[in-house]
């Protein structure tokens, strides 16, 4: 039986810390989905479809990555795609009593799906998208933190902000 796992996020923007542990994803599964979740955040800095695009160049190249959405519970997502495995990053022990919490409930809500935690590289452990967005504001370099395309569209959302 081939494993499908998802891996879900608001991904506002993708990190090169996302990139590192859905490449690690998709060698340890037969085929990996990002799910963006769709209204997690009411004003996020760049759109769902803007996200999609920006996910689908970025993974283009790799056909067990695909690259999806959803809305209301993770679990009845995992369900409806027959995946088995939500797959998370941990970067510091401070993800973790977030993780387990959500694991457990997902667990509790669905027994059948199995949530598996994965490590980014070092070099990307402290790299939040929130953390991106607040550097790149205050005028901070995100080169190499994030993919080449999500840095220029932050250079033009400040371009078309003024
Ligand atoms: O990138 P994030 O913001 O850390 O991702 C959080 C996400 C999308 C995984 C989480 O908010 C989620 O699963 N939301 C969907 C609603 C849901 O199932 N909530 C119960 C989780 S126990």
């Amino acid at each position: 039986m081939s494993t499908l796992a998802v891996y879900p996020g608001t991904f506002d923007p993708l990190t090169n810390g996302h990139v590192d542990i859905i490449t690690r994803g998709a060698r340890l599964f037969d085929r990996i989905v990002v799910a963006i979740l769709v209204n997690a955040e009411k004003r996020p800095l760049f759109s769902v479809p803007e996200r999609l695009e920006i996910l689908r160049a970025v993974f283009k190249d790799q056909p067990s990555v695909e690259v999806d959405t959803f809305d209301g519970l993770l679990v009845d997502y995992v369900d409806r795609r027959q995946a088995q495995v939500i797959v998370r990053g941990l970067r510091a022990v401070s993800d973790f009593e977030y993780e387990f919490q959500m694991a457990l409930m997902n667990r509790r809500l669905n027994s059948r799906i199995e949530t598996v935690f994965m490590m980014p590289a070092e070099q990307y452990s402290y790299i939040s998208s929130r953390l991106i967005k607040e550097v790149f504001a205050l005028g901070g370099r995100v080169h190499g933190l994030v993919p080449d395309m999500v840095e220029a569209r932050l250079r033009d959302k400040q371009a078309t902000a003024g």
